[in-house]
C-alpha cells in the first residue's frame, strides 16, 4: 500500500467499508459530488472492483484488433489479466489470462498472434478455444486434461465492439438491446475492414470515477481544450436547453444528408443514468474530423461512407468507455482502474484497413488533437484528486445545466453499487 492509500484508509475491515459505502450512497444528495472516501479510500476502491469491474459488462477493444485466427490482445481489469482471442471459427472469445497449472500469466504482450497458447513457465499448451492440449510433463494417471481448460470470461461483440464480463453470471437487463443498436449504428463503418493505427496508454493519478466525471461534461472545455474546440460542438443532444438556433439549424441540415444515405444519428439510450448511449452530432460547420485544422485525417473513408461530414457518432458505455466515430477514422477510449488513485486511459485510433501510413494518413496528425486533449484532461483529473484528498474537501454542487452528464454517471454508479452491495 502506498502512502496515499495509507492516509485514506478509514476502516479496519472490508465489511465496515461496505456498510459505510452503502450508507453514504443511499443518503447522498444527487446534486452534489460524492464523499471523499468514494474517491480515495482503498477499501472502497476494492469494492468498486468487486461490484462494478468484476460484475458488469466492460468495453475492452475492437474485433478488428484480432482480424485473423490466433490474433489476441490482453487487458488488465484490476488484478485480473484477460485475454481476447479469435479462434479458428472466426469467433472472438475471452479467457482469464492465467494458466491452469500454477497460475502464471499466459500471454505477456499487449497484442500478439499464436497457433496455440503456450504458457511461458512450463509450456502447458492450450488451443484457441482454451482447451488444454498438452500438460507438458507427466501428470499421472488421474489427470484429466478436460478439467484444466482456460477459464472463460463472458464475451459479446456488436458493431466491432468487444465487451467482457468477469461475473459468474453476466448481468441481465437491456444490454442486448444496446448491442443490437450498436450493430445497426456501426454498420456504415464496416469495422472488420478497419485496422488499429495508433494506441496510447496514459497513466493518470486519479480515481477512475474522476476520469469519467471529467469526460461527462464540457463545462471545462472552453478553458482547457483549444485543440478539441477547433471542431467539437459542445451540445450532444438537440434537447440541450443551451443549444442555440444556429446549432439546431446546422444539425438539421446535416441530419437530412445523413438520412439520405441511411447514416443513423438519432439519440438512443439504455439503462439508468444513460448507461449506454449513442448519438451522432455534427462537428463545427465546414469541418470533417477531429484534427487541428478540421480536415479529414485519412484519405480513405471508412466502410460505405461517402460523406466526409458525418460529424462524430458518440458512444457511451458506462463504466469505462466513450467513443468518437467519424467519416475517416474512429477513436475508442477505455478506462481501467489500477488503484484508488491510479487509472489507465487507453486511446485507440482506427482507419480503413487498406489506408497506407504516410500516404493516406499521417499518424502524428491523426493523434494530435486527442493526445493534447487527453493530456489536458489528465492534469485536470489529477488536480481534482489532490483537492479531494484535502481535509477541507466537502462535496460540491453540480450545475444541472452544464453537468447533467456527470449527474447521470453518478446516478448510474450509485444505483449499480446499491443494487450490487445489497446482494
Ligand atoms: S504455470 Fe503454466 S505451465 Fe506451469
Ligand atoms: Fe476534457
Amino acid at each position: 500500500m502506498n502512502q496515499n492509500d495509507l492516509l485514506n484508509l478509514r476502516h479496519a475491515t472490508l465489511d465496515e467499508a461496505r456498510n459505510d459505502m452503502y450508507e453514504r450512497l443511499s443518503s447522498r444528495d444527487a446534486n452534489y459530488s460524492l464523499d471523499a472516501p468514494l474517491y480515495n479510500d482503498p477499501h472502497m476502491f476494492r469494492i468498486d472492483m468487486e461490484e462494478v469491474f468484476q460484475k458488469e459488462w466492460l468495453f475492452v477493444g475492437m474485433s478488428s484488433e484480432v482480424p485473423k485466427r490466433g490474433d489476441y490482445f490482453t487487458v488488465e481489469i484490476g488484478q485480473n489479466p484477460v485475454l481476447v482471442i479469435r479462434d479458428a471459427d472466426g469467433s472472438v472469445n475471452a479467457f482469464h489470462n492465467t494458466c491452469r497449472h500454477r497460475g502464471s500469466r499466459l500471454c505477456t504482450e499487449k497484442h500478439g498472434k499464436v497457433a496455440n497458447l503456450v504458457c511461458p513457465y512450463h509450456q502447458w499448451t492450450y488451443d484457441l478455444k482454451g482447451n488444454l492440449l498438452f500438460a507438458g510433463m507427466e501428470m499421472g494417471n488421474g489427470f484429466d486434461k478436460q478439467k484444466h481448460g482456460l477459464k472463460r470470461a463472458h464475451c459479446k461483440t456488436a458493431g466491432g465492439f468487444v465487451f467482457v464480463c468477469l461475473a459468474n453470471e453476466a448481468p441481465k437487463g437491456d444490454f442486448d438491446d444496446f448491442l443490437q443498436t450498436l450493430e445497426e449504428y456501426m454498420e456504415p463503418y464496416d469495422v472488420e475492414n478497419t485496422k488499429l493505427a495508433i494506441e496510447s496508454n496514459m497513466y493518470e493519478r486519479a480515481n477512475w470515477k474522476l476520469v469519467l466525471e471529467n469526460n461527462r461534461e464540457c463545462y471545462h472545455c472552453a478553458a482547457n481544450h483549444p485543440e478539441l474546440l477547433n471542431t467539437l460542438l459542445e451540445w450532444d443532444d438537440t434537447n440541450d436547453p443551451r443549444a442555440p438556433k444556429d446549432f439546431l439549424d446546422h444539425y438539421q441540415a446535416q441530419a437530412d444528408k445523413w438520412d439520405a444515405e441511411s447514416i443513423p444519428h438519432a439519440h438512443k439510450s439504455f439503462g439508468p443514468g444513460l448507461r449506454n448511449r449513442i448519438v451522432r452530432m455534427p462537428l463545427k460547420k465546414g469541418t470533417q474530423a477531429m484534427t487541428i485544422d478540421g480536415e479529414a485525417a485519412c484519405k480513405k473513408l471508412l466502410g460505405r461512407v461517402n460523406n466526409p461530414e458525418l460529424g462524430s457518432m458518440r458512444i457511451l458505455h458506462l463504466p469505462n468507455s466513450w467513443n468518437h466515430m467519424q467519416s475517416d477514422h474512429f477513436i475508442v477510449f477505455r478506462v481501467l482502474p489500477i488503484s484508488a488513485q491510479e487509472t489507465m486511459v487507453t486511446t485507440k485510433w482506427f482507419v480503413h484497413k487498406d489506408a497506407v501510413e504516410g500516404v493516406d494518413y499521417d499518424p502524428e496528425r491523426l493523434r494530435k488533437v486527442w493526445d493534447a486533449t487527453n493530456e489536458q484532461d489528465r492534469v485536470l483529473g489529477e488536480q481534482n484528486q489532490l483537492g479531494i484528498n484535502s481535509i477541507a474537501y466537502q462535496p460540491g454542487p453540480y450545475s444541472e445545466t452544464y453537468e447533467f452528464g456527470v449527474m447521470n454517471f453518478i446516478e448510474w454508479y450509485s444505483d449499480t453499487m446499491l443494487k450490487n452491495l445489497k446482494k
